[in-house]
């Protein structure tokens, strides 16, 4: 596996290299990460990663400076799953100057993640077209974990017209259903024990949603009460439609439930996608 840091020798590797697949990351690599890896494997000829802490999408009091680097494991685990090229830059190379010119996504951005996150999406889709512009890809994967992530940077790439193909991937979890992410470092012993309740409660909404319930902010303030009794500080529950994640439309049979809650230190964050017979 090569590793560049530097855009122009990123470029100059990548020519001639045929229908390149992107998974960009911010590193401490798990399982999910590479699942990804392998999907964009199967889907092109040249499979470049990239590892970036980006600034711009914390906010002054998120884990910038905490965020776990751990480079030389990471590297061990992209080359062992296929990838042919890191892009692995300083903030120097990437950010050589003040990003004064951003991608501010529509009202989404202020929804969600983003109502918490002041700031997170506009840094995300900065970083991502950047990134895009940088490595060129015909196709990019992305993880279903970070589902309006995955919506903004899907409705960024059409409305741009950027020739590049957005794939999601499924969430990779532990065997009691926990998202693996690596925020997850930040459980205690008992933390970890508690926290597949997130997965927990949006399972039981997707069923009842399934069985035919249609009082989706009885369901919602159910999930956030039953997590904040065991301990949890839950920022939302939230039911809404998969292509544009706002409330349902009557008719509108995909939905995916969503819920970011606190436990101890660390925010964690989770959605099931619900199908509905409608
Ligand atoms: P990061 O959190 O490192 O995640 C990189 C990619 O891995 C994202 O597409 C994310 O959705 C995916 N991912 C994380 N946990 C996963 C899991 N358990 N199963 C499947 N996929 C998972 O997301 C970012 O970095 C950044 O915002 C980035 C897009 C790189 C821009 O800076």
């Amino acid at each position: 596996m090569q590793i560049h840091s530097a855009i122009s020798d990123l470029r100059a590797a990548l020519s001639g290299k045929g229908r390149v697949v992107f998974v960009p990351t911010m590193g401490n690599l798990h399982a999910g990460h590479i699942a990804l890896m392998t999907q964009a494997r199967a889907l092109g000829d040249t499979v470049v990663a990239s590892i970036f802490v980006n600034r711009l999408q914390f906010g002054p009091n998120e884990d910038f400076d905490k965020y776990p680097r751990t480079f030389a494991d990471d590297c061990e685990k992209l080359a062992v799953a296929g990838v042919d090229l890191l892009f692995a830059p300083t903030e120097s190379d990437l950010y050589p100057e003040p990003q004064q010119y951003q991608v501010d996504p529509p009202e989404i951005k202020n929804q969600l993640e983003g109502e918490f996150r002041p700031g997170h999406f506009r840094g995300v889709a900065t970083v991502v077209l950047k990134l895009f512009n940088i490595v060129q890809p015909q196709v990019a994967v992305f993880g279903k974990k970070d589902y309006q992530q995955l919506m903004v940077l899907r409705n960024m790439t059409r409305q741009l017209a950027l020739p590049i193909e957005i794939v999601g991937g499924e969430t990779v979890r532990a065997a009691d259903g926990l998202a693996l992410s690596s925020r997850n470092a930040y459980l205690t012993p008992a933390e970890r024990r508690e926290a597949p309740r997130l997965n927990r409660v949006l399972q039981a909404i997707a069923d009842a949603v399934r069985a035919g319930n249609t009082n989706l902010s009885q369901l919602e303030q159910a999930a956030a009460a039953e997590l904040d009794a065991h301990g949890w500080k839950t920022d939302y529950v939230a039911v809404r439609q998969q292509g544009d994640l706002q409330a349902p439309q009557a008719g509108n049979g995909e939905l995916v439930a969503l819920a970011a809650s606190r436990l101890g230190t660390p925010r964690l964050i989770d959605n099931v996608e619900i199908r509905v017979n409608v």
